[in-house]
């Protein structure tokens, strides 16, 4: 089914920018790669799945968001960040745990998008499918949270599906005006049971990302989200995916069980899904925040990069971010330094001292040089090892 707020969305918002700036408006810087980027969110429902983290019977209801580059002639607008109930929600939660964002404060945050007016034939000979690529965020943060991230990304020549993970997110809204919230008995930090949760989380996630991948292939739901494609649609047969913590080890673990995944990059995660049974030859690059080595990263029981990283048998790269922690790897650094709040406290937040347009540039150079390499088979020397552009890069063999 459509996300039909999409549309309205659309029309909304560029009637919007023809009228002043409203006084309360928070833009987030534009994303600064090559391309303009647009927007489409959608929801998607699996008829043949149902929901583990949700009461009997649920089905598997995903929302969306598909960024993509823009080509052709359009309007800059802009867009709401979230929806204003959930921005309100992110406002009560982020201020019980620490940061000054009192009502209001998300809900003034808006992205610098291009409209999808001016749509082409889709004849034309100039229309092209930019490489597809998914997202998926970490536990108990909507992907909504990555926005900046994937956005950014996408204006580098990337499509860039995001996808939440209802039940396990903190909140997932639903074109309807529903919610489904993260089910906190089973993910409450005293469960026992923590780590199976962890692992059933996964195994939904990757089914979830074959399950979009099997409906964007559908070509009509394609040319509705993304405008000035192919006749033929989106190439769903040659994509990689990223991801930020459990959404990383999804992108580990479906290496071995999905095709049409050519290569995994993980921001700051570990690689506690599944085990991929005879190892993998696809790319994998591990981003990720100033200590987190290998050898630390195993002093948490639940990780697995000591077993883990030789299942890689082919090409990987393994970099740490100076000054960073783990919530470097989403737009917190990017959102925090332009709204002027500063969390204080840290064992909530887990940010570093590294500069929010600098946490972003990195995080999506990096990524970007890895898409390039695995779906345009460009070498960069970024991914050699440390160059002096990016001095708080580092590797490790
Ligand atoms: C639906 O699930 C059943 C069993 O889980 C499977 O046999 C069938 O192929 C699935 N159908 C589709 C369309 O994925
Ligand atoms: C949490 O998950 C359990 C187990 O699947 C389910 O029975 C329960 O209904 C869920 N709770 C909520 C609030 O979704
Ligand atoms: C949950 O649904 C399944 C299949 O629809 C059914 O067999 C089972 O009894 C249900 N469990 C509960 C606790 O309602
Ligand atoms: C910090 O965050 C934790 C976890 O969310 C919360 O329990 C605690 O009250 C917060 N501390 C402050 C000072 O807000
Ligand atoms: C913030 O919004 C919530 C929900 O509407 C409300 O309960 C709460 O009182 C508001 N807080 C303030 C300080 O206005
Ligand atoms: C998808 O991309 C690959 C790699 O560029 C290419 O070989 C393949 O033909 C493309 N498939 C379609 C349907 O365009
Ligand atoms: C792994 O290798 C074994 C033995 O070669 C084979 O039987 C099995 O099917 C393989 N599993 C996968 C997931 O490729
Ligand atoms: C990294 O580890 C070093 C040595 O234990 C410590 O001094 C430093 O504070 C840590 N940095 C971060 C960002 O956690």
């Amino acid at each position: 089914m459509l996300f039909s707020n999409s549309l309205l969305a659309c029309v909304f918002f560029t009637t919007c920018t023809a009228s002043p700036k409203p006084p309360n408006q928070i833009r987030l810087p534009k994303p600064g790669g090559k391309y303009e980027v647009g927007l489409s969110i959608t929801e998607l429902t699996d008829h043949n799945r149902t929901q583990p983290f949700a009461p009997n019977g649920t089905l598997v209801q995903l929302m969306i968001s598909v960024f993509y580059p823009v080509t052709h002639k359009h309007h800059a607008i802009t867009r709401a960040y979230m929806t204003p109930e959930t921005a309100l929600i992110e406002d009560i939660t982020l201020s019980s745990q620490g940061l000054a964002a009192p009502n209001g404060t998300f809900g003034k945050v808006v992205l610098q998008l291009a409209s999808d007016q001016n749509i082409q034939s889709r004849k034309d000979k100039s229309s092209r499918a930019f490489p597809l690529v998914f997202f998926m965020p970490g536990e108990g943060t909507t992907r909504l949270f990555y926005n900046q991230i994937a956005s950014t990304v996408a204006s580098k020549g990337y499509i860039v599906v995001t996808i939440d993970a209802p039940y396990d997110v903190d909140v997932v809204q639903y074109s309807d005006g529903s919610f489904a919230y993260i089910n906190q008995t089973l993910w409450a930090n005293d469960n026992s049971d923590l780590a199976s949760v962890a692992l059933l989380a996964i195994q939904t996630r990757m089914a979830d990302v074959s399950f979009v991948l099997d409906s964007l292939s559908g070509t009509t739901l394609a040319h509705s989200l993304v405008p000035n494609l192919p006749e033929s649609g989106l190439n769903t047969t040659h994509t990689a995916m990223f991801g930020h913590s459990l959404g990383d080890c999804t992108a580990y673990s479906i290496l071995d069980v999905e095709d049409r995944i050519l290569g995994g990059l993980t921001m700051d995660g570990d690689l506690d899904g599944p085990p991929l049974l005879n190892g993998t030859s696809k790319p994998f690059m591990f981003i990720g925040s100033t200590n987190h080595t290998r050898e630390n990263a195993d002093d948490d029981p639940g990780s697995t990069w000591l077993s883990g990283w030789p299942q890689l048998l082919g090409w990987k790269k393994y970099a740490m971010v100076a000054d960073t922690m783990h919530y470097d790897f989403s737009d917190y650094p990017i959102l925090f330094e332009t709204l002027g709040i500063t969390p204080t406290n840290g064992t909530t937040f887990l940010m570093g001292d590294l500069k929010g347009k600098r946490a972003l540039e990195i995080v999506t150079t990096y990524v970007g040089a890895f898409l390039d390499f695995v779906l345009l088979g460009k070498d960069s020397r970024l991914l050699d090892g440390p160059v002096k552009q990016f001095p708080e890069v580092t590797f490790e063999n």
